[in-house]
């Protein structure tokens, strides 16, 4: 595992010849924050050696290299779900391969569905903090003590910091956002009524198909890890309608927008 990480490291080292302070990860229909990055190279994920394909819609599945609010990036514009068969090992090899690239900041976004009353289609949460309900943990196996403890602690899973930060820029560019916590689930059923509810009663916000395992691998390496929910469909009783994948991607699209100003104004203040 390590051998692969470096030799995948190694190639990415090669081809944009820099060094990147911060990683995204962009989710289904989030890709446009794409548009605001003055690209130095893209990099098809079919050409990284070792890196997973991405098999879902609306995932390009490249690796993005350039400037944005004046950093160093590394964009993922797809990302790898456990439902589309990767182990998660392979789910979370790219925010390792990150790591060994010397990104120490996080920044994740996904679709999601809402669980709090309170939020509405389209509206935007800083993820606050999860609660894991996927069936397999990414750090289960043997521990590689390279890349980080055999107990990880993840009393703030979410920086704080990050999330203040977040939490002013969009008071000042009057952007509504709300903060709660995110359920990881497999999927890749979307919810039943009774799930959703049960979801909620377990404390949830939002419920989503991503984004847990990615972070908790990439707080095992102690990188600093700021997340970012739209709501794009409701798990509220009395509100729960028939949904697409289609459907999840239009709404996320028409709130990217609010997403990518909190996302590059917080990278201009790392
Ligand atoms: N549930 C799970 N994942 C999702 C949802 C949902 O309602 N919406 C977007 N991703």
């Amino acid at each position: 595992m390590l051998k692969t990480i470096e030799a995948t490291a190694n190639f990415i080292n090669e081809q944009i010849k820099g060094q990147a302070e911060v990683g995204i990860i962009l989710g289904s229909g989030l890709g446009g924050l794409v548009n605001e990055i003055e690209i130095e190279k893209t990099i098809h994920y079919e050409d990284i050696p070792n890196f997973p394909i991405t098999t879902v819609d609306g995932h390009h599945g490249q690796l993005i290299y350039g400037i944005l609010g004046g950093k160093k990036v590394l964009a993922m514009q797809g990302r790898f779900h456990y439902y589309e068969g990767y182990s998660m090992q392979e789910v979370t090899f790219p925010v390792r391969v990150l790591k060994k690239l010397g990104v120490n900041n996080l920044l994740v976004s996904n679709a999601t569905g809402g669980l709090n009353p309170v939020y509405k289609i389209g509206d935007l949460m800083i993820i606050t903090d999860h609660i894991n309900m996927f069936p397999e943990h990414p750090l289960h196996g043997k521990n590689l003590s390279e890349l980080g403890p055999r107990f990880p602690d993840m009393s703030q899973a979410y920086s704080k910091e990050l999330r203040n930060k977040a939490r002013m820029i969009a008071l000042k560019n009057n952007i509504d956002v709300n903060e709660g916590v995110y359920v990881g689930v497999q999927g890749p059923t979307f919810e039943t009524p009774a799930e959703y509810k049960m979801f909620r009663i377990l404390g949830g916000d939002v419920v989503g198909m991503s984004t847990v395992p990615e972070v908790i691998v990439a707080r095992h390496m102690n990188m600093k890890v700021f997340g970012i929910s739209i709501i794009t469909d409701s798990g509220v009783p009395g509100e729960i309608v028939e949904i697409s994948h289609e459907e999840v991607q239009e709404v996320a699209m028409k709130s990217e927008p609010k997403m990518t100003l909190i996302m590059k104004n917080l990278i201009a203040e790392i």
